[in-house]
């Protein structure tokens, strides 16, 4: 049985029993619009863990772009209904006032990193991602919580951060879940008119296999797609691209191996 909270307090309580009876719990925070992506963090947090907790929030400040904001895909009857059939225990969809009865005037800036790749596309981006975590994960009171490697570099942040404020939350990374042709599982592919669907997994194809970044940016850009950036770092190829309004991300591990 799947439980719905709505409000943060009365999660709290729950948690508070929960932990009284030593239940372990794992945590998977989302946006909502979930795929298989997301049911993925879902299936291994129920392996590792008694209990599982995932949260649906849209999180305003995580968004540099209102129309994005506004255009992010809103539904919550299929959300749920999902997550009954993957089987998580509690679903929790705090309200805006919520999480930010603060009104956003206590956040977490990461100084370096965070300006780099998506963050220099996004001014703000990893601000609005790391304050809403610190705060999920508070709330959540879980042993363990769960993140895609698809979103490379907001892993790497999170991780950062668990470690600089001694959250005593495990993060645990788990590997990108991909349509069969290659293409990342996104909420924002069921954007792509049928055109740009089509050549949209030469993304993932072109930075496996190219030589080097410069060579895959070159080879991305002949293809038709814009390139936002395609970069190397710590074993790892990351890129951003566009097609025609719609922006996607994807890193590969370098020299083919795969990383849990
Ligand atoms: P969202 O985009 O909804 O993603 C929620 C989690 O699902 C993230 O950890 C993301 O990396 C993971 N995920 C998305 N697509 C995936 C795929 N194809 N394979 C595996 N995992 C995938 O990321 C966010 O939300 C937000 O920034 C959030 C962390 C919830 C903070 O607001």
């Amino acid at each position: 049985m799947t439980t719905v909270f709505e409000s943060v307090s009365a999660w709290r309580l729950q948690r508070r029993k929960q932990t009284q009876a030593r239940q372990t719990l794992g945590f998977v925070p989302t946006m909502g619009a979930l795929h298989a992506g997301h049911l993925s963090l879902v299936q291994r947090s129920r392996a590792e863990n008694d209990l599982t907790l995932v949260s649906i929030f849209v999180n305003p400040t995580q968004f540099d772009d209102r129309t994005d904001l506004a255009n992010y895909p809103r539904v919550l009857e299929a959300d749920l209904a999902a997550l009954r059939t993957a089987g998580a225990d509690f679903v929790i969809v705090p309200g805006d006032g919520d999480l930010y009865a603060d009104r956003y005037r206590y956040r977490v800036t990461e100084t370096e990193v965070s300006a780099t790749l998506e963050g220099a596309q996004r001014p703000g981006h990893f601000d609005g991602v790391l304050t809403v975590v610190l705060k999920l994960l508070h709330l959540a009171g879980a042993e363990r919580a769960y993140f895609g490697e698809k979103d490379w570099q907001q892993l790497v942040l999170v991780r950062g951060m668990v470690d600089a404020f001694f959250v005593p939350t495990e993060i645990v990374a788990c590997p990108t879940v991909r349509e069969a042709d290659g293409l990342a599982l996104s909420s924002r592919n069921r954007r792509l008119p049928p055109a740009d669907r089509a050549l949209a997994p030469r993304f993932h194809a072109v930075l496996a296999s190219a030589r080097t970044a410069e060579a895959a940016r070159r080879e991305l850009q002949a293809a038709g797609f814009g390139v936002d950036y395609v970069e190397d770092r710590d074993g790892r190829r990351l890129g951003a691209v566009r097609l025609g309004g719609v922006r996607l991300i994807d890193n590969v591990v370098l020299g083919g191996a795969t990383c849990s």
